[in-house]
């Protein structure tokens, strides 16, 4: 029978038992991120577990999915490594493979994702950027309403509403099971009431322009991102500020646009017409050797210049 603890965090501790008893692959992981980042990261951890997983199984189910989602991650880093590109892949054959494929989004992409937002240390240093550079700025800002485009997890959408208690949003995504479970996350922390999840493209279907657009690890899923860009462009009012985000050197099933350097995102970004103010990068490890890729989270607030 699984322990839990009942001073410190009952739901990380419950976590690092699966891990260690069950998946063995992502065993130390915990030990790991808390050495990192300390108390603040385990009170957020331990906040997104109970209120995701109610119950053991569904930590258990997670945990899983988790494993199985970052396995798959490093088999296809390793040939990357090798090839230094990924696999050719159109846009709509990672959509029938990926985000309409309900079996794999629900037991194994989408809890994978929301795991790694924590446990993956450049995805966690990332989230920390967000809080310091937009989400401080969203709440002293007389506008409280955001979007964010490609929502999967929902987990940035999550912080928001849960730090910023006058918030109210929408979320779109192509994927119904992104949109479900984005749903059920944001219902988790109560907040229905102040969002709303569509599944919506946005290219065909335009929307509305708000002073806060979030948009975390899209680019790269995309053909052609610079038109995505221009897009968001237009969804950012004037005076407005978006958190656009990249995943460079990071082979992915649904991964199809291979950045090799976060200064080509920014380059994407300035040739849709965004300027950038605030920019961040880490590498989720240090390479190896020079010539290694490594995955890099590449992260940027930008406004539209027309304040
Ligand atoms: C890596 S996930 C995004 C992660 C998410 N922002 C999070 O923090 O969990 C990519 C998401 O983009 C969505 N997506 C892909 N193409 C899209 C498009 N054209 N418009 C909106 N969402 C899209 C996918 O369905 C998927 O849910």
């Amino acid at each position: 029978m699984l322990m839990t603890d009942p001073h410190g965090a009952p739901g990380i501790e419950l976590l690092r038992q699966i891990f260690s008893s069950r998946y063995r692959l992502s065993k130390g992981l915990i030990e790991r991120a808390e050495a990192a980042f300390g108390s603040q990261w385990s009170a957020d951890f331990e906040r997104l577990i109970v209120s995701m997983f109610e119950t053991d199984d569904q930590l258990i189910a997670a945990a899983k999915g988790y494993t199985a989602f970052a396995f798959d991650s490093m088999r296809r880093q390793k040939a990357f490594e090798a090839t230094h590109e990924y696999p050719s892949k159109t846009y709509a054959e990672a959509a029938k493979e990926v985000y309409f494929n309900a079996d794999h989004m629900v037991n194994e992409y989408l809890p994978g994702l929301l795991l790694s937002h924590y446990l993956w240390p450049h995805h966690y240093r990332q989230i920390q950027f967000f809080d310091m550079a937009f989400l401080a700025p969203m709440a002293r800002s007389s506008s409280k309403v955001f979007a964010e485009v490609g929502i999967g997890t929902a987990a940035y959408s999550r912080r928001v509403l849960e730090q910023i208690p006058l918030a109210h949003g929408r979320g779109y995504d192509i994927s119904p099971s992104s949109c479900r479970y984005a749903e059920r996350h944001v219902d988790a922390i109560g907040a229905m009431d102040r969002y709303a999840v569509l599944c919506q493209d946005i290219i065909a279907e335009p929307i509305e322009p708000v002073q806060w657009l979030i948009c975390v690890e899209v680019l790269e899923h995309l053909e052609d991102p610079i038109g995505f860009l221009r897009t968001l462009h237009k969804a950012v009012a004037p005076g407005g500020r978006a958190f656009i985000t990249a995943a460079v050197n990071a082979a992915h099933a649904d991964h199809i646009y291979l950045y090799r350097h976060a200064q080509e995102v920014e380059r994407h970004l300035i040739e849709a017409g965004f300027l950038v103010e605030q920019s961040f990068v880490a590498t989720a490890f240090a390479p190896p050797e020079p010539t290694v890729p490594v995955p890099v989270a590449a992260a940027f607030v930008v406004c539209t210049g027309k304040s």
